[in-house]
């Protein structure tokens, strides 16, 4: 069985940047389901946040809002209160810290890597507006953000190929813990469909987010869950679920990102009455409120029958912006509504829709990465976590836009540092013989099962019914109806068999331990979001249509029981900034 001293599961940013860390040090390797190149990381658009003062306040910021305190240029502490306010006040204020302070360098060592960063006059590297935040702070390759640093990552890993085993196209299945300790992984190889166990000293999962459960969605194909699946299973708590972020400006119908990039440069939103309608939301802020906030504008907008058409979307329009501008700043937008949509921005709005982005929980860890077990901070040794499949809560309850490619990298870099100190300070570690049994028994259970039901059509409806009663607006009767829909749907999945039997590449047993994981979490979620007697960021109850912080300022943590999710709670952490009442 292959070994190594760690493994990283997922190549997007947090994961390349954890293994880059460690190369040259300790022996590491990258698994993951898809090429690296084709991680979901590249898909980010807008820019990435750091407080680097390129261009200016266009007016002062204001440190905190209750005291007033107006100040003339961006600072980590302005970025640190940014994301703490407009995370709702959930956001652990020692972990948006730890994040905001490597902003800069994390900014200008990509910038060394070669990173193509969109460029002032001067040469300095260009800021723009991102919603919620007070200054300029989103450093950006056009609107390919996100493709710009991966691939600058996926060259550093190339850089160091001697250092870096790749097993592209190898789907992890389970973490090896036994007794408080991790020692390694069980992988599918998707082109051989042969499982096996690699083994190693601590394990990084960088395995990204999970919004395929959503019918409307930015996310991959690939972005299911599997890491934040494979930790419940494994009895691992999974803290914050309920709170998912809901992009305001996806394709209608497609979910396909546009990037808010977009209105930070100037575009408008406007309805089917050609009001641009966030005046009525968040008058100072207009397009620039955080997404939370305008996705709920939209979708009230609809309610209201004031939708265009009277339909479930509203136009983005790009023309405020000037042709020249956007074809400089924001050509992949162009070009996707021109493929998608048949529509040239440079010449009529374009239809779009909130749809399901960004999970801000995860599998709960602490400041170095490593991952936690209960509300005291008990760790699985040797288990780390980093990027989107992990809830450092630096977000909170609801993330600003630029701060995900940051905290993918800032997140990556952490835990590869701790796994690498912790992984160097151990002789050795060996998987249990026994390792791949109950994996073994998982797939040959999925693989040759009879049953009349179908895996696609499960899966459909469970993207149907998350959208219809667990999105943007949540009430107690739809979470219920979406609990049960929820359990029906997993009884379901144990009769519907698979018809493909080969081993090369079955894409139809993947999909079906895809749905396997993403029927997991959704419980999960619904029952966080149904417990949950509050609003607060992303999570809002329409039958508790208030921010309750005597009851509800802490975290969830959902644990998979015998006979379902049980919930336990654990406090926020609060360094600096008292909650303040979030107004835009
Ligand atoms: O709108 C965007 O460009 C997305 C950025 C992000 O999610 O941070």
């Amino acid at each position: 069985m292959p070994s190594h001293d760690v493994v990283v599961v997922g190549s997007g940013l947090a994961g390349m940047r954890a293994a880059v860390e460690i190369a040259g040090h300790l022996d590491v390797a990258i698994v993951s389901k898809v090429h690296p190149a084709r991680s979901h990381s590249g898909a980010a658009q807008g820019g990435m946040a750091a407080p680097i003062n390129n261009n200016p306040l266009t007016k002062p910021g204001l440190l905190t809002r209750a005291s007033g305190d107006e100040v003339n240029v961006d600072s980590v502490e302005l970025h640190w209160y940014d994301i703490c306010y407009g995370g709702d006040f959930l956001v652990d204020q020692d972990a948006a810290e730890a994040v905001a302070k490597r902003a800069a360098e994390i900014v200008y060592q990509y910038d060394h890597w070669g990173v193509a960063w969109s460029r002032n006059p001067d040469g300095t590297i260009s800021q723009r507006r991102f919603g919620g935040h007070q200054a300029p702070r989103a450093c950006y390759a056009a609107d390919r953000t996100g493709h710009a640093l991966l691939h600058c990552l996926w060259e550093q890993v190339m850089k160091r190929d001697s250092e870096i085993k790749i097993y592209s196209e190898f789907y992890v299945l389970d973490l090896i813990i036994r007794d408080g300790v991790c020692s390694g992984v069980v992988v599918y190889d998707l082109a051989s469909g042969q499982l096996d166990v690699i083994q190693a000293k601590a394990v990084i999962f960088a395995s990204g987010g999970y919004g395929r459960a959503w019918r409307i969605t930015t996310n991959a194909f690939a972005s299911t869950g599997d890491g934040v699946a494979m930790a419940f299973r494994n009895g691992l708590p999974l803290e914050d679920m309920e709170f998912v972020q809901f992009h305001p400006t996806g394709l209608w119908r497609q979910g396909i990102l546009f990037s808010e990039g977009a209105r930070g440069e100037g575009a408008h939103l406007v309805n089917g009455e050609g009001e641009r309608f966030m005046e009525r939301y968040a008058p100072e802020y207009m397009e620039l409120a955080p997404r939370d906030i305008i996705s709920r504008a939209e979708a009230s907008e609809f309610h209201a029958g004031r939708g265009v058409n009277g339909q479930d979307y509203v136009y983005l329009d790009f023309r405020p912006i000037g042709r020249e501008r956007v074809l400089e700043r924001l050509p992949q937008l162009h070009q996707l509504a021109w493929n998608f949509a048949g529509i040239d921005i440079l010449e009529e709005p374009l239809p779009i829709q909130p749809t399901a982005h960004y999970s801000m929980g995860g599998i709960p860890v602490n400041l170095n990465g490593e991952v936690i077990v209960d509300p005291e901070g008990t760790i699985i040794k040797g288990f780390y976590a980093a990027g989107e499949c992990s809830c450092m809560s630096v977000h909170g309850a609801n993330r600003l836009g630029v701060n995900s490619l940051l905290e993918a990298t800032a997140t990556g870099l952490l835990a590869g540092g701790s796994a690498l100190e912790y992984a160097g300070s151990i002789a050795h570690s060996e998987a249990p013989s026994d390792a791949t049994d109950a994996t073994r028994e998982r797939v040959d259970r999925i693989a040759h099962r009879g049953g009349e039901e179908k895996i696609g059509e499960i899966r459909d409806t469970l993207k149907d019914v998350m959208m219809e009663k667990c999105a943007v607006f949540r009430e107690a009767q739809a979470l219920q109806e979406c609990l049960d829909a929820v359990k029906g749907l997993q009884s379901r999945f144990r009769d519907a068999p698979i018809q493909d039997k080969s081993k090369a590449f079955n894409t139809a047993f993947t999909e079906a331990i895809e749905l396997d994981n993403m029927l997991s979490f959704a419980e999960a979620i619904v029952v966080g979001a149904l417990a949950r007697q509050e609003s607060r960021g992303a999570h809002f109850r329409t039958d508790h249509p208030t921010r309750d912080d005597d009851e509800w300022m802490k975290h969830t943590l959902a644990y998979r029981d015998d006979d379902g999710v049980r919930l336990e709670y654990k406090p926020v952490t609060v360094t600096k900034f008292q909650p303040e009442e979030r107004k835009y």
